[in-house]
């Protein structure tokens, strides 16, 4: 059999460690997992001779700059987010053109302003709310694959500038957005623990947790994602953009509640304003990613037991 050479970058990241493990599990692959320390994406040069002399048949870029506030605050911080989440994704396009590779790249719901358009029942027309049409209309509120992004964060506007180098210079491309990832910790010093993990530090140490009954969106777990990017890639879906979450949207509080139920944690967790935790970056109110092309991901509480139940 002819394996298929596939080049993941941002391999020792959350995402990219799970996209090294599914795809080496089959012998159909040869996988080749990089990181920083064997290629800097943002060095243009680099990244086509690199690329070029190993010739991968799919390239995933997995390779981010993920630090939402620092960006914010610090003028140099924000010139590396755009060099990595901006401009490399340029880079990456334009190899991928050149030597006829699939490219796959991951954004986030953070191109969203957080305020979503709410479609209204085929035939209706929008100032008739209460006719027959809507009676049994069940709203699906939130962004999907088509919304115009319109980013209110400099980490957001970086990821839109790589979404616009992505569509601008790449033929084949599975452009992923995703939203609030969990899983397994990079394996990279310092790595930034996700949320769950974090939560859970809280909750064993004290007798009470505040979290954030805001910013309402969708986990999602690194394994599944990375899954179904495999099966997007092997059903040979038409390429273009994606949306990719675990179903069921809930905000920061209600997360912390299923975790702590789950976790058999005895906490008492008192709902707060996003106001109780002021941070440089402003984050969208409401950013569901809504998936019109995919079969959705199981339910994130699932995935949660799951993530629990392995422990890393
Ligand atoms: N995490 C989330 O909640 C979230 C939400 C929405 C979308 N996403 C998107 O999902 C994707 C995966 O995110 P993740 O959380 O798995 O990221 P991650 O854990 O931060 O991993 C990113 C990896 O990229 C590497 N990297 C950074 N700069 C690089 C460079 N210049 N050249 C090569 N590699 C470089 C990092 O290495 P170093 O750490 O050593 O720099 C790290 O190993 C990203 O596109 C991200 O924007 C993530």
């Amino acid at each position: 059999m002819i394996e298929k050479k596939i080049l993941i970058l941002g391999a020792k990241g959350m995402l990219g460690q799970e996209l090294v493990r599914i795809f080496k599990k089959d012998s159909g692959y040869k996988v080749l997992a990089w990181d920083k320390e064997d290629l800097d994406i943002t060095q243009e040069t680099a990244v086509y001779r690199k690329i070029k002399a190993i010739r991968p048949a799919i390239i995933i870029n997995a390779a981010a700059y993920n630090a939402v506030d620092k960006c914010e605050a610090d003028k140099k911080e924000l010139a590396l987010a755009k060099k990595i989440n901006g401009l490399a994704p340029g880079y990456l396009a334009k190899t991928a053109k050149k030597i006829g590779a699939v490219l796959i790249h991951y954004s986030t719901d953070y191109v969203f302003d957080g305020n979503p358009d709410i479609t209204e029942p085929t035939g209706c027309s929008h100032s008739c709310s209460s006719c027959h049409l809507h009676e049994s209309f069940q709203p699906q509120i939130g962004f999907d694959e088509n919304a115009k992004p319109n980013p209110i964060s400099n980490y957001g506007r970086s990821k839109l500038m790589g979404e616009k180098e992505i569509t601008k210079n790449a033929k084949k491309y599975y452009l992923i957005r995703t939203s609030k990832l969990f899983g397994k910790p990079a394996q990279i010093e310092g790595a930034k623990k996700s949320f769950f993990d974090v939560m859970l530090e809280l909750g064993q140490k004290n007798q009470e947790v505040k979290a954030v009954d805001e910013e309402i969106s969708c986990f999602t777990y690194a394994p599944d994602l990375a899954q179904k990017t495999k099966e997007i890639l092997e059903s040979q879906k038409p390429f273009g953009i994606y949306h990719i979450v675990n179903s069921g949207p809930c905000t920061w509080y209600e997360a912390t509640l299923e975790l702590y139920r789950q976790a058999k944690i005895k906490v008492k967790v008192i709902p707060v304003s996003s106001g109780e935790f002021p941070r440089p970056a402003k984050r969208p109110a409401y950013s569901v990613l809504l998936n019109t092309k995919l079969n959705p991901l199981r339910d994130w509480k699932e995935a949660l037991k799951e993530y629990l139940e392995n422990p890393y």
